[in-house]
């Protein structure tokens, strides 16, 4: 986050879904109707700056796209949520990747099929936001870990403190709500909020993380950060896409 302002940056994948909204889920090598289908920008990254985007958060997505149709739709879809594009990296060429959604309007079940394309990662160093990039070594048995040190204009999280020695951990479990081990490893749960009637699941883990970061950087307390992304995430659910979740 950008210390002061809070721009919060999520990096990571954008794609094209492509969604099929149908009645029911269909069985193998049978012909279906779709009750509708659109194109709808997808990957965790692209999807919670929808999130945070429509929570009123100013923030800014980091991704590789490849040049093409899809691109041009998805940076176009950033920009209409007031997504801060400029650190979106356009490669020479490649594929975007693609998710072939089947949604179930009757169950709110989503089913993907996802072609992670043909696309260049992203080069820390070609960013601005990131000053160096270093891979210590760690002795055998321990996850390999890398350091990105931030240039100038941005921190990491809510100071520009030091990143802290423990983490916290969330994991959302869908129906069952989400769990986190705080950093001095107390538990805390909150509840699903599901709708009243499931209509579209798709992206609800990002719905989630994005207001849990949300909650979290405008300083709430874990409990709250977890109520608040089950609360937001449970709306999600009830509509199709992200219109109407706050
Ligand atoms: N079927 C559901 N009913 C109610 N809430 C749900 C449902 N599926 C997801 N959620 C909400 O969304 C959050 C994330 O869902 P999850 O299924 O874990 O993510 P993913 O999108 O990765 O499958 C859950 O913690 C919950 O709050
Ligand atoms: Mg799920």
């Amino acid at each position: 986050a950008e210390p002061g302002g809070k721009r919060i940056l999520c990096v990571g994948l954008v794609c094209l879904d492509i969604i099929s909204v149908v009645e029911a889920y269909p069985a193998e090598d049978t012909d279906t109707r779709c009750l509708s289908q659109r194109w709808q920008r997808g990957g965790n990254a692209s999807n919670s700056c929808t999130v945070l985007a429509l929570l009123g958060a100013p923030c800014a997505f980091m991704g590789s796209l490849a040049p093409g149709h899809a691109a041009d739709f998805v940076l176009a879809d950033l920009r209409r949520r007031g997504v801060d594009v400029r650190h979106a990296v356009l490669q020479p060429g490649g594929h975007m990747p693609t998710s072939v959604v089947i949604a179930s309007a009757s169950r709110g079940t989503r089913t993907i099929l996802h072609a992670s394309g043909c696309v260049a990662a992203l080069t820390l160093l070609s960013v601005p936001q990131v000053s160096s990039v270093s891979r210590p070594a760690q002795p055998p048995g321990q996850p390999d870990r890398v350091i990105l040190r931030a240039g100038s204009g941005w921190g990491w999280g809510p100071t520009p403190a030091p990143p802290p020695r423990r983490a916290t951990l969330i994991c959302a479990w869908a129906e069952e709500g989400a769990d986190a081990m705080g950093p001095g490893g107390e538990l805390v749960h909150a509840d699903a909020c599901p709708p009243e009637t499931l209509v579209d699941t798709l992206g609800a883990g990002d719905t989630f993380n994005a207001a849990v970061i949300f909650a979290l950087s405008g300083g709430q307390s874990l409990q709250d950060a977890l109520n608040f992304g089950c609360r937001i995430a449970g709306k999600k659910c009830g509509i199709q896409g992200y219109d109407g979740i706050v």
